[in-house]
Parts: C-alpha cells; structure tokens; sequence
C-alpha cells in the first residue's frame, strides 16, 4: 500500500519540520510527502519519503515557474505528483502536458503518482469513462508509474467516493493500463480503512486529513498489514 500526502500550498519549512518531529510512521506501508517546493528540503532532512507536487518535462530552460528533475534529485526528493486536478482546472495543464511530465520524470528514475478523475458535471453526463480513458491514455507504461483516482467532485469536498464507486473506477483504470490505483478525495480516518479494502484500491492520496501528523498517522495505520 502506497500512501501519499498532497499538503498543496500549506506548510512553510517551520511548520514541515513540526509535522516531521510529530509524524510516526507505521511499518509495512510506502508512506510518501507531496509538500511545496520551498519546504522539499525540510522533508528529506525530516526523515520522510519526499515527492515534489509537480515536475518540468525540460531539465532546464526558459520556463518561468517551473521546477526539474536535477532540482529535485539534488534534494533527495525520490518522485513527482502530476496532472493533479487542481493543476488542470486552476492553471490550464492539459493531458499531453501531464503525460511528458510524467514521462520525463520516470527516465530519470523519479517515481510518478499521475491525477486522473472526472468532475461531477462529467459523471452525471455519463462521460465518466470517457474521459478516465482520454487522460490514461498518453501516459508512459513504466513500472515506477502510479496512477491516483481522484474524482473532482470529492476533492476537499467532505464528499468521499462510496467504496463501490472507487471500486468501479479502479477496475476500470486497470484496465487500462497495468499500474497501482491509488484513491484520492476526502479520504479521512474514520472512512480510509473501508476505502482501502477494495480490491482495486492500492493506497490513498491525501489532502486537508494530511496536514496533521495524527489524523495522517492514524489513515497510514488503516494501510499497515
Ligand atoms: P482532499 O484532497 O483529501 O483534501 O480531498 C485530495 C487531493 O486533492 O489530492
């Protein structure tokens, strides 16, 4: 079981350095951070698996803004979420975009936890998926690859995914592509334990019940064997 922590635009390197000394681990499960850029350093020192929340498909260039993958090896940091929704519906990034991303990212030995998910407009048109099939689509097959479902409608929501609903989702992404499905959206510790008894389910991806080193603590527990 993989599970991650997306801490999006929280946690200055002070208040990383207060979840890390807080933050106990359970053994047996890959329990990885997805904090902001400024605060990737405080991560790795801190002791935890450190994945950046986004990576450039250049190594260097013009490109205002962005972050590469020596950057982010030079710190330890051991991969990369891409495609996370926010990325596509706040700032314009596009399934070809994410793909390269992710592509580039895994030929340089990062590990890539890749957003996929439909909004609720999509769902109830029926087009679920439809467009789970167009952003599977151009990703790499690797083996370092992981995909994380994450039906919009559920992010920071309150609104979690039925245990079938995630289930049914899952099943259909594998059948797609041959890689972990990690569920994401509004997972908690009071619902982790039946979302991640799916068969289909590989892990969790987690928003705001990261932030604090014990309700994260408590759904990395909900992973352990
Ligand atoms: P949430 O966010 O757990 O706060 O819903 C999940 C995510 O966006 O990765």
């Amino acid at each position: 079981m993989l599970i991650a922590a997306n801490w999006k635009l929280y946690k200055t390197q002070a208040e990383t350095r207060t979840f890390c000394a807080e933050f106990q681990p359970p053994g047996g499960v890959d329990v990885v951070v997805c904090p902001p850029f400024t605060s990737l350093a405080a991560a790795v020192e801190g002791g935890l698996t450190v994945f950046a929340q986004n990576v450039h498909w250049a190594d260097e260039g013009a490109f205002t803004g962005e972050i590469s993958v020596p950057m982010l090896k030079e710190l330890g940091v051991a991969g990369s979420l891409v495609g996370h929704s926010e990325r596509r519906q706040l700032f314009g990034e596009t399934d070809e975009g994410t793909a390269r991303r992710a592509e580039h990212a895994l030929a340089a030995s990062l590990r890539v936890i890749a957003c996929v998910g439909e909004t609720e407009q999509e769902r109830e048109a029926g087009e679920t998926e439809a467009v789970l099939a167009r952003q599977v689509a151009p990703l790499p097959r690797h083996p370092d690859l992981v995909i994380a479902y994450e039906p919009v409608w559920a992010i920071g929501t309150g609104k979690t995914a039925t245990p079938e609903i995630a289930q049914e989702a899952h099943a259909y992404i594998k059948s797609l592509i041959d890689a972990p499905v990690l569920y994401g959206g509004s997972v908690k510790p009071d619902n982790a334990a039946e979302l991640l008894s799916q068969p289909a389910v590989d892990g969790a991806l987690v928003g705001g019940a990261s932030l604090d080193p014990d309700s994260f603590g408590a759904i990395c527990r909900a992973a352990a064997p």
